[in-house]
């Protein structure tokens, strides 16, 4: 079972063990973070599941499709290259030790 590391704007950080096969907003969620919202329950269609993927982790998801690409111009925290939604990255064995930085705010 793959672990991601969340880090929280204070540089805090928690490592959850995570679903093959669930988002990373799920991920998040099921584990009580707060650093994501998920207001449209995951459809893409709100961007309060912003999250920064830092290095190496960056590498290895597949590329965002249109969706995302467009709704991440909707964030409330600057847009990054290493910005992502949560509802949009499944996660896979691979991703192992990726670190998810939360952004300062999701409204
Ligand atoms: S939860 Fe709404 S866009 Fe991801």
């Amino acid at each position: 079972m793959p672990k991601l590391v969340f880090r929280n704007t204070d540089g805090s950080e928690q490592t959850v063990e995570a679903n093959v096969g669930a988002s990373i907003l799920q991920t998040a969620l099921n584990n009580g973070l707060t650093g994501v919202l998920g207001d449209c329950g995951g459809a893409c269609q709100c961007a309060t599941c912003h999250v920064y993927i830092l290095e190496p982790g960056l590498e290895q998801l597949p590329p965002m499709d249109g969706m995302e690409e467009e709704m991440l111009d909707c964030a409330a925290s600057p847009r990054l290259a290493q910005s992502r939604l949560g509802c949009c990255v499944t996660i896979r064995d691979e991703h192992d030790g990726m670190v998810v930085q939360f952004p300062p705010t999701q409204v």
